[in-house]
């Protein structure tokens, strides 16, 4: 099986930013422990700050990967093209996040992901992608 882990804007500091919300492990650590764990899964990892990469991705993965763990960060909350960019391929995508968002601001709330993605995996801390993964097993 081949699976994406996709992460969107500021998840590139992971391990230095706001450490209580979101730990101190980087994710390039972390995801050793994924490959490791998922040792007979195509596991790989992209990330990017900007909307255009994250859909090029998408789209290039789409029509290829058995599917994508997304965690698009606060484009979650702001991005219409993304929302589209999921409906728009056929590899399943789940949408994972770090943090309980609804715990959170209000503006973390909304999602306009969710209702494309297979499913939404949130709260588990860095677990939320090992979730994300077996669900797409
Ligand atoms: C996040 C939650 C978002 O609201 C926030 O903007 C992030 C990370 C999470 O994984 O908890 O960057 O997606």
């Amino acid at each position: 099986k081949k699976i994406l882990v996709l992460n969107g804007p500021n998840l590139n500091l992971l391990g230095v930013r706001e450490k209580s919300i979101y730990g101190d492990q980087s994710f390039e650590e972390f995801f050793k422990s994924l490959k490791a764990r998922f040792a007979d899964v195509d596991l790989s990892y992209f990330q990017s700050n900007s909307e255009g990469a994250i859909i090029g991705k998408l789209h290039e993965v789409g029509f290829e990967y058995d599917g994508v763990v997304l965690n698009a960060g606060a484009y979650t909350h702001t991005s219409v093209a993304i929302g589209d960019a999921i409906a728009a391929i056929k590899t399943p995508v789940v949408e994972v996040h770090i943090s309980n968002v609804h715990q959170r601001e209000a503006f973390r709330h909304h999602s306009y992901l969710s209702k494309n993605c297979k499913g939404v995996i949130l709260g588990f801390g860095l677990d939320s992608y090992r979730l994300g993964i077996e669900s797409l097993i």
